[in-house]
């Protein structure tokens, strides 16, 4: 069979890795639970963390899945062919079981033998080695006896062949990136990589080493191996195509989007534009429809969600489409009904996204123009003073980085610094707290941390036993310095509820009961009442936190293994956080 559309490509990578033996797993949510360093999940192997780091999987040791991923950081490059802020990325993990040359062997089998790939269009490049660990002559030799010549293997420093950690901290270590010539010319003698012809399609990350907090990498008690194939890219070589706009991912809303503005996508006047519209409403809708529903905000996902969406505003006006909000009501329902099988949250959630876009495309469209009107007479000493860019914001809701990249465009400069002092004087939750988790670590298993989560148990539990069992957990969110719970409840707490709660978990804490890990099927912990947030997500067999006979909950951990570890257990707030769910902010003392 020839493949040729993204959703054979999935289904091949997938069904081949369950012919080696891995279990297929599901995508995980955009938003990463009880990680505060970063926004959203940025690799397949970013949900696995815990057991990249030695927490025994309940589907073993081989595993496969597509995750849904964004990254906001390419978030300026977006308007070529191939970047994205949302993606699908393909991979197989080997948690401590196969390692580098199967792992290799196994990657070339698929890209020759199931995508029928020719050996000579390919490339690859290993680790050159550095202080920190050895050149990766292992991987080298791997390909050579796979038959690929010297000149097609090239060794590079960590900058480009080394992969993660996914923050500042955890697993990580040398790759090796496998590359597709997609040029026109006949394929070169010797590979080059800063070609641009040669595309990159797939990482395979040996990850031996764990990065610590104060910069050392020791080598990792567990061998893993975490590999990543970016679905959009492979599609479009797949397709012959050298634009990943034009494969099927993206073509209903470019057709849309010409059909609406009366222009065409091959006019390089409107290209840009029209992909950033596709990439923007594509990650709006993804994210709003999360298993976690993002609504637009001026904090974290929230605000990230209120750019993209603005921002396609601004180009869907730049190319002549009247009404935003009817347009992009129409572009979501088509990424909506495209995407809905494979990700059902979508169709779940659509009337949310739905609404949640419309209230923010009528409020921005209302403002934008005569924004504009005001932002076209600043500059005119060619620069936007931070007062300035505080009005475009405070009364159009224009955010900085559009007023920056409108000032980019007349080459004038905006005061962002200026900008975000007046920011931060007007809110007490500034944007610079949502971009600063974007440079943050990853996977804090620090001890206050697993007290924390240890402690979200118990207070999930609590508030069952005090107020409702139907109490069921609507987000997660750990920082260093609090827990911050969201569950469904339609009022506000009374004092005394919260009081209640409060003593409630401090006598569990008091009670010293044992935190254990149990493996079981999904009928057994149902049968114990074990919660679960997603519970039909999960496969055959689940891990189950038990805490004493408190408390069982689906969790892949990490948690303390007593709750005497945990501290005083103080509620320091409780408010709405959206219709019908509350939200609880609590601390360790
Ligand atoms: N984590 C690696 C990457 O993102 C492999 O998936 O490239």
């Amino acid at each position: 069979m020839t493949i040729k559309t993204a959703k054979e490509l999935k289904e091949l990578y997938l069904s081949f890795f369950e012919s080696k033996d891995h279990k297929r797993i599901p995508s995980s949510s955009l938003v990463p639970e009880n990680d505060p360093t970063v926004l959203f999940t940025t690799a397949g192997m970013h949900p696995l963390v815990p057991f990249l780091l030695g927490e025994p999987h309940s589907q073993g040791k081989r595993l496969c899945d597509v995750q849904k991923c964004v990254r906001t950081g390419d978030i300026d490059e977006v308007g070529d062919k191939v970047h994205h802020t949302f993606f699908e990325m393909l991979g197989n993990w080997s948690l401590g079981d196969y390692f580098k040359e199967d792992a290799i062997k196994i990657s070339f089998e698929f890209l020759t033998q199931q995508l029928n790939f020719p050996i000579e269009k390919l490339a690859v490049t290993c680790f050159e080695g550095d202080d920190d660990s050895e050149k990766d002559t292992e991987a080298y030799e791997v390909w050579k006896s796979l038959g690929f010549p010297e000149n097609k293997i090239t060794f590079l420093p960590k900058k480009d062949n080394w992969w993660g950690p996914a923050g500042e901290t955890g697993p990580c270590g040398p790759d090796t990136e496998m590359f597709y010539w997609t040029g026109k010319d006949p394929v070169p003698e010797t590979f080059d990589p800063d070609n641009k012809d040669w595309v990159e399609i797939w990482n395979d990350v040996f990850m031996q080493y764990t990065k610590t907090k104060d910069g050392r990498y020791e080598p990792a008690e567990q061998l893993n191996v975490d590999t990543g194939l970016g679905v959009e890219r492979v599609t479009a070589i797949l397709q012959g195509l050298d634009d990943n706009y034009k494969t099927e991912l993206f073509q209903p809303t470019i057709k849309k989007i010409e059909e609406l503005s009366n222009k065409s996508y091959d006019d390089p006047n409107y290209t840009v534009s029209m992909r950033i519209i596709a990439d923007h409403m594509r990650s709006a809708v993804f994210i709003m429809g999360d298993e976690r529903k993002i609504s637009p905000s001026n904090v974290d996902q929230g605000y990230i969600v209120r750019r993209f969406i603005r921002r396609s505003i601004r180009h869907c006006l730049s190319l002549g489409i009247p009404e935003p909000a009817k347009f992009t009501n129409e572009v979501a329902r088509l990424i909506i009904e495209q995407y809905k099988d494979e990700y059902e949250e979508l169709n779940k959630n659509k009337s949310f996204i739905l609404d949640e876009l419309s209230k923010e495309s009528e409020k921005f469209g209302r403002t934008i123009e005569t924004g504009l009107k005001e932002f076209n007479k600043m500059g005119s000493d060619n620069k936007i003073s931070a007062k300035e860019a505080f009005l475009l914001f405070q009364s159009y809701g224009f955010p900085i980085e559009m007023t920056e990249e409108l000032a980019n465009e007349k080459g004038i400069e905006v005061d962002v610094k200026g900008f975000n002092e007046e920011f931060k004087k007007h809110q007490e939750l500034s944007r610079k707290g949502a971009e600063k988790k974007f440079k943050g670590g990853l996977a804090d298993d620090s001890e206050i941390s697993k007290k924390l989560h240890t402690a979200t148990h118990l207070l999930a539990e609590a508030l069952r036993r005090v107020l409702s069992k139907d109490i069921k957990q609507r987000g997660s969110n750990i920082t260093p310095e609090r827990l911050r719970f969201d569950f469904n409840f339609d009022r506000k707490l009374t004092d005394e509820e919260k009081q209640e709660v409060e003593d409630l978990v401090n006598k569990k804490i008091m009670e010293a009961l044992p935190v254990e890990r149990k493996e079981m099927s999904v009928e057994e912990a149902n049968k114990l009442g074990a919660q679960s947030e997603f519970q039909d997500k999960y496969g055959d067999k689940v891990s189950v936190y038990m805490i004493g006979d408190f408390s069982a909950e689906l969790c892949g951990g990490p948690h303390v293994n007593n709750t005497s570890e945990i501290g005083h257990f103080k509620i320091k707030k409780e408010q709405s956080s959206s219709g019908g769910v509350r939200r609880i902010k609590a601390v360790i003392e």
